[in-house]
């Protein structure tokens, strides 16, 4: 028997000023996206805004639905959002941005476990990682460099 170990590093910024001006403006393309989630249910707001190769921004917000698990989150409706405009584009960065209505969030929450597992087939499909910038509605920045960092050991479609 041997035992393994992961490790997963990842960066903090205390403010969007500190980072470089593309990442920061992501970020508040991100923040602005929320504004227009559908999240009556939970009144949590999640906007992601995703860079490609190509220069362009495509953003994404969570939708809810009365019946809740049809809800779809920020994420993945910003990488549907990708294939649809620009089929086949290479993403470089995401950023995602939320806000609770019901108290105030001083750290960046994380991809939900099925957003990692999209995000990681996008890497896996345009064969490179790209960046995650996380921010909650106020507080600390983290920077991802891969959504493996995120979901380690994971299942891709190499197993098929
Ligand atoms: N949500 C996202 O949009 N992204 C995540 O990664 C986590 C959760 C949404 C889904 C739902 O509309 C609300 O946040 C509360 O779970």
């Amino acid at each position: 028997m041997k035992e393994e170990h992961l490790q997963m590093a990842y960066r903090v910024f205390e403010r969007a000023a500190e980072m470089s001006e593309s990442d920061a403006n992501l970020l508040e393309r991100a923040r602005k996206a929320l504004e227009d989630a559908y999240a009556p249910y939970s009144n949590f707001f999640v906007g992601a805004a995703v860079l490609l190769e190509n220069g362009s921004v495509v953003v994404g917000s969570n939708q809810e639905n009365a019946s809740f698990p049809l809800s779809l989150c920020a994420e993945r409706v910003a990488l549907g959002a990708v294939e649809s405009l620009f089929p086949h584009a290479k993403v470089l960065v995401m950023a995602i941005s939320i806000r609770n209505q019901k108290k105030p969030i001083d750290r960046p929450a994380a991809p939900c476990g099925a957003c990692r597992q999209v995000i990681v087939e996008k890497e896996w499909r345009q064969k490179a990682p790209f960046r995650l910038l996380l921010q909650g509605e106020s507080g600390p920045i983290y920077v991802f460099e891969s959504g493996r960092d995120l979901l380690p050991l994971t299942f891709d479609p190499d197993y098929l």
